[in-house]
């Protein structure tokens, strides 16, 4: 047979269309994901501010009340830490804010937190973020922000 067996000229005919349809569904996607359909940012999945401010409101409440963790905080000025930590998470997804407080290393520094402390802070962040209501993919993309920052706050 010249053109070898007729399935595969077919077959490939119909790929052929099917990748032109692919090509087009794909740049009517892009087309469309310029607008203002696009995924909501993660500050928008928060809440904006007043959402990340109801966050951080209720994640320190949760650390305020954690034996394990709230001796650390006993001289903490906590209004001036929930005002520093609505910037960072505000800027860290994708909001106006701006943080202009220290780094995590050098805020960190010296008070050689553990894993365990670590992880009560964290467990205490999940509960604040299930009373938010934030989906699976918010927290992911919440948590996302904040593990990383793991490396500059504990052991130091
Ligand atoms: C992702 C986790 C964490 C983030 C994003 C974070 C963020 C911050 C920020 C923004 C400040 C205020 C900085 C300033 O303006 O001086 C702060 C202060 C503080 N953090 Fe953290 N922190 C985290 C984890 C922890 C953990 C696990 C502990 C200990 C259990 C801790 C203990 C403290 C204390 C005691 C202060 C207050 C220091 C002071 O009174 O001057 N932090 N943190």
């Amino acid at each position: 047979m010249r053109n070898g067996p007729a399935w595969k000229v077919r077959g490939n005919h119909r790929s052929l269309a099917l990748a032109m349809l692919l090509g087009a569904l794909g740049l009517a996607g892009c087309a469309g994901n310029h607008g203002a359909a696009a995924q909501p940012s993660l500050y928008q999945q928060l809440g904006g501010q007043a959402g990340i401010t109801r966050f951080v409101q209720a994640w320190t409440t949760e650390v305020g009340n954690d034996a394990r963790i709230n001796a650390a905080f006993a001289h903490t000025d906590m209004p001036h830490l929930r005002a520093q930590l609505v910037n960072l998470l505000g800027q860290d997804s994708g909001g106006p804010q701006v943080y202009t407080g220290p780094d995590m290393y050098v805020v960190h520094r010296g008070m050689h937190i553990t894993n365990a402390q670590w992880n009560a802070f964290m467990e205490d962040g999940h509960k604040a973020m299930q009373q938010e209501h934030y989906s699976d993919v918010t927290q992911a993309e919440l948590l996302g922000i904040l593990l990383p920052m793991k490396m500059d706050i504990v052991g130091h």
